[in-house]
Formats: structure tokens, C-alpha cells, sequence
């Protein structure tokens, strides 16, 4: 029974990959070496649509390509030293970055940014020289900073394009859908809930009233959930007691999101996720980064969602969010200017 239900699930693994569309791409992985980079170096080793892995670290990146270059799979798999950057960036359509230091008990994702900045100030840089029309994934914390530094740099390279870049806020998504089915008793497939604002404590605002398992939650029921939601990296952080934060969930999460990249390259319709991208949506209050659902196309971002009713709850939390926000975001764009 065990051994038929666990084949049908090797040979489908269909909730985290799909398959429809059939072009291959050329995927980086900056700081493939990590405890992000290696789980998530090996969930795109499966993924069907990527044809080539380019995984780069200042540390490690090519013992682990030649380990996951073993797994039988199309993709081929090279490894780059800390001063092969340039090669590992030739010809790649779509480059994650999880390079950078995670947290440690007690610490904020702000607390991250003396450290990360430059790092990702540095590899966006390259991109900018090596693969200026790539796609950037920005996993790198704090990510409502990081993702205006990204911008903010190509910006001086002249090779922006808001549509090629993205901060990863799915591990906020699959979270919510994780702890909401947890609420509910139902499946997660069936609790999707749309997350937006950024990916920070009160930045993270779950759109619990669009759901229709989760309108119904209330009280401190409700409270508690979207506690959960916004502060559920803080249970990995304690859990992991100085060792780090998320990153086999976070892996998970960041092969889904690019996988979903993906298939919109691939000219799939009607792919839609939240996601932290340049958004004109709360532009008149000087805000010009937000996540929310976005549909992905063969350029990217192909068109962005706005956020859909409130509830007076949420309401409440996007009026904590956004000064919170701003407040990233210009920290980010002062770093680079
Ligand atoms: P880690 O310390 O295990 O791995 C980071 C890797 O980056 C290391 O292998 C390191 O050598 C590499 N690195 C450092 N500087 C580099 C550079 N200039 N170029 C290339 N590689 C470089 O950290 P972990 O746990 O993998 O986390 C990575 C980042 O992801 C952290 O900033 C963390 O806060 C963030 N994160 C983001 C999440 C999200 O939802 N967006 C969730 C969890 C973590």
C-alpha cells in the first residue's frame, strides 16, 4: 500500500512542479553553497523545466553541483569558486539569490542588513554586467530592503526591468496555507491565502476574508493565526537555537516560486502568486514596492492584482504594514545612493 502510494507520488510530483509547458532554461543559484542554496539546488535539479544549473557560492558550490549532478535527471549541473561569478552568469535567464547571513534567535530580518546589502549590492552588480536581461529572485533578507537595492543597482547599470525582478515571499504563502489547514482540518491544497504587503512581521498581511475556509475565523482564533503567519520564521529561528533560520522549508518554497516563473516564461496562462515586485498600487503613499498576486507571463510580471476587499481586521493590519514598509524600502534606495 505504502510502496504504490509513495511510486505514484515519486512519479508525480505535481505539487510542486508542473510540467505543461515545454522550453528548458538556464537557472543560477548565488549562494548555492547555504542551507537554502544546497535543498534548493536540488529541488531544481527535478524540476523538468530547467535545462542547466549554474550554482555559484564563495563557499562550496562545487562540491554540491558535483553531488547533485549525480541525481537522473536532464538537467546538467556545473560548480563555481568564489572568482568564477562571471562564468556562472553566462547565458542564465533566471537567477536566485539566497547569498547572505540568516538570523539567530533574538535578531530581526532588519537586523541582516548591514551584512546582506553589499552582498546582494554586489551580485546584482554582476548580473547587471553578465546577464542583464535575467530574472532576479531575491531571497536574501531583509527582502523589503534587499529587492529596492536590487532595482536601485540595475537602475545605475541602466538595465532595470520591473518585470524581471521579484522578492520571494512564497515561504510566507505556503505557510499560511500550512497553519490555516491546521485551523480548518482541511487540505492545504484547498486553503490558498493570498499574502501581501512584504515579508517582515507586521509587514506580512494575510487576506484571510478571501478565503473561504478562512473568513469564518475569528476572536483569538484569528489573532493567532495571523500571529502564526507573520511571525512563523521565529518558531525555526528558536527551534534551530543559533543554527539558522528556515531553509528546507524556504527551498521548498523558492523551487515553487520558480517553478511558477517558469511556466509563465514558458507562455503558460493564468499562473498567479503573490509575489514582492515594483507595483504602482500604493505609489501615492511613496511606497513603490508590494507584494501581491501577480500573474506571471513570458516577460514575467505580466500583470499585477490589486489587493481585493479588506476586512476591518486587515485593514487594520495593512495600516500597520505600510509605514513599516516605506521605511524598508527607503532604507534599501538609500544604501545604494
Ligand atoms: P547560510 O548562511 O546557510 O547560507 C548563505 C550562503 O551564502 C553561504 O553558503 C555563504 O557562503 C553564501 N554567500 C555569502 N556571501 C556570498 C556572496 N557574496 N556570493 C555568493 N554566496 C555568498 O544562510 P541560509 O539559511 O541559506 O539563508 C540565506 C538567506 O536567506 C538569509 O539572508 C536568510 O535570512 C534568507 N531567508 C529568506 C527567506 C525568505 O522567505 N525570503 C526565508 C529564510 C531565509
Amino acid at each position: 500500500m505504502f510502496a504504490r502510494s509513495a511510486a505514484r507520488a515519486l512519479a508525480s510530483p505535481s505539487r510542486l512542479f508542473s510540467t505543461s509547458a515545454s522550453r528548458h532554461t538556464k537557472v543560477a543559484v548565488l549562494g548555492a553553497g547555504g542551507g537554502i542554496g544546497q535543498p534548493l539546488s536540488l529541488l531544481l535539479k527535478s524540476d523538468p523545466l530547467v535545462s542547466s544549473l549554474s550554482l555559484y557560492d564563495i563557499r562550496g558550490a562545487p562540491g554540491v553541483a558535483a553531488d547533485v549532478s549525480h541525481v537522473d535527471t536532464a538537467s546538467e549541473v556545473n560548480g563555481y569558486a568564489a572568482d568564477k561569478l562571471d562564468e556562472a552568469l553566462d547565458g542564465v535567464k533566471v537567477v536566485v539569490i539566497p547569498a547572505g547571513v540568516p538570523r539567530k534567535p533574538g535578531m530581526t530580518r532588519d537586523d541582516l542588513f548591514n551584512t546582506n546589502a553589499s552582498i546582494v549590492r554586489d551580485l546584482a552588480t554582476a548580473v547587471a554586467r553578465i546577464a542583464p536581461t535575467a530574472h532576479i529572485l531575491v531571497i536574501s533578507n531583509p527582502v523589503n530592503s534587499t529587492v529596492p537595492i536590487v532595482a536601485a543597482t540595475l537602475e545605475k547599470a541602466g538595465v532595470f526591468d520591473p518585470a524581471h525582478l521579484f522578492g520571494v515571499t512564497t515561504l510566507d504563502v505556503v505557510r499560511a496555507a500550512r497553519f490555516l489547514a491546521g485551523v480548518s482540518g482541511a487540505s492545504p491544497n484547498d486553503t490558498p491565502v493570498t499574502v501581501v504587503g512584504g515579508h517582515s512581521g507586521a509587514t506580512i498581511v494575510p487576506l484571510l476574508s478571501q478565503s473561504p475556509y478562512g473568513k469564518g475565523i475569528s476572536g483569538e482564533a484569528y489573532a493567532q493565526l495571523v500571529h502564526r503567519i507573520q511571525f512563523g520564521g521565529d518558531e525555526v529561528v528558536k527551534a534551530k537555537d543559533g543554527a539558522g533560520s528556515a531553509t528546507l522549508s524556504m527551498a521548498y518554497a523558492g523551487a515553487k516560486f520558480t517553478n511558477s516563473l517558469l511556466r509563465g516564461l514558458n507562455g503558460e496562462k493564468g499562473v498567479i502568486t503573490p509575489t514582492f515586485v515594483k507595483s504602482s498600487l500604493f505609489a501615492d503613499q511613496g511606497i513603490d514596492f508590494f507584494s501581491t498576486n501577480v500573474e506571471l507571463g513570458l516577460n514575467g510580471v505580466e500583470k499585477i492584482h490589486p489587493i481585493g476587499p479588506l476586512s476591518a481586521e486587515e485593514e487594520k493590519l495593512m495600516e500597520a504594514c505600510l509605514p513599516e514598509l516605506k521605511k524598508n524600502i527607503e532604507k534599501g534606495k538609500a544604501f545604494v545612493a
